[in-house]
């Protein structure tokens, strides 16, 4: 099978939008270029939504049009109704992402839409996308679990990504929202969806909440699921989904596909640096698990070569 892997970077819009420092968008693009020099290519930079819901994601427009558009480069953006898709649609983006979630109530905290009406609007964005020739990303969040539900049964799960295929999206991201999945519950659902939709048309979005997001990925990977997403130094929440800690990070992900022979086209040192940035930025610590382990053992390297 396939040892390619793509990472898609959702650090500057699942990262930053419930941050608690407001990053202007010269300090997004800082980012962004960090990411770049570590070879990430695939871009959810920012979400069209309402400014007073997300108040750290009210730059969208301006953040897209400030970063360079470069072939080869894939910038996407998270929208929630079809204003949103307009909004990103005036500036261009290549991708659009509709958000879907599993249960009534997540629907209802997050969007202000009941599962049927939120199903509805994402189909209507779907279709405006297609025709438009956008590339469509439907996810379907608290697959694993909603914080006001508890588990979330699989067939709901694949019947709303089925719903979405239907209407043209392109690609389903399953998203353990609030990173309450386990290894086991993952590979079922995983396995599931690979088998009734193509593997090819599904990505994997894991939060590191309880510490399970590189054993979800590994099985999701096993499911034969080459397309991930991750956040550079493991920021980044849900402001609506109540116990949403920080994504799975993109350079521990990075680190363990490589080791074990995936290729993701990144470099783990270039993401140190960009998690590192990311800190400096922020004003706070950042990083995923790996970081401790590697910046000592950089030291060590440097301060060898600084004697020899
Ligand atoms: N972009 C910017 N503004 C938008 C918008 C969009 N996509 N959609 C609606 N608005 C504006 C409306 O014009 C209105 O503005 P006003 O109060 O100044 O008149 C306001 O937002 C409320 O719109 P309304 O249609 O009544 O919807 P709402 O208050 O129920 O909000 C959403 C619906 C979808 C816009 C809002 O819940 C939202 O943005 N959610 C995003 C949640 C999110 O990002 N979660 C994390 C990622 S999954
Ligand atoms: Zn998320």
């Amino acid at each position: 099978m396939d040892n390619r892997v793509i990472i898609n970077e959702v650090g500057l819009r699942d990262g930053l939008q419930n941050h608690p420092t407001h990053l202007p968008v010269a300090g997004k693009v800082k980012l962004f270029t960090a990411l770049r020099a570590a070879g990430v290519s695939n871009f959810e930079l920012t979400s069209f939504v309402s400014p007073r819901a997300v108040p750290a994601m009210a730059d969208a427009a301006d953040l897209v049009l400030a970063v360079p558009r470069e072939p080869g480069v894939t910038i996407t953006a998270l929208v929630p109704n079809r204003r949103g898709y307009a909004r990103a649609r005036e500036v261009g983006v290549g991708g659009i992402a509709v958000v879907l979630s599993a249960t009534e109530t997540l629907n209802q905290k997050n969007i202000g839409m009941s599962l049927e009406t939120a199903t509805a609007e994402c189909v209507a964005v779907i279709e405006e996308a297609k025709r438009d020739g956008v590339f469509t990303r439907a996810y379907i969040a608290a697959a694993c679990a909603c914080p006001y539900e508890g588990r979330t049964d699989r067939n709901v799960v694949l019947d709303l990504a089925h719903r979405m295929l239907l209407a043209g999206a392109d690609e389903i991201a399953l998203a353990d929202t609030i990173g309450a999945g386990n290894p086991a519950q993952v590979e079922a659902l995983f396995g599931a969806a690979a088998e009734r939709f193509g593997a090819e048309r599904i990505a994997a979005h894991f939060h590191d909440t309880r510490a399970m997001g590189l054993a979800l990925s590994w099985v999701a990977l096993k499911a034969g699921i080459r397309k991930f997403d991750a956040s550079i130094g493991g920021l980044g929440g849900c402001p609506f989904a109540p116990g949403a800690s920080g994504n799975l990070a993109t350079e521990d992900l990075t680190l363990m596909l490589e080791q074990s022979g995936y290729e993701t086209g990144l470099s783990v040192e270039g993401l140190i640096k960009a998690a590192e940035l990311a800190g400096e930025l922020l004003g706070s610590a950042v990083g995923g698990r790996i970081t401790p382990w590697f910046t000592s053992d950089r030291a060590r390297r440097e301060a060898k070569l600084g004697a020899a």
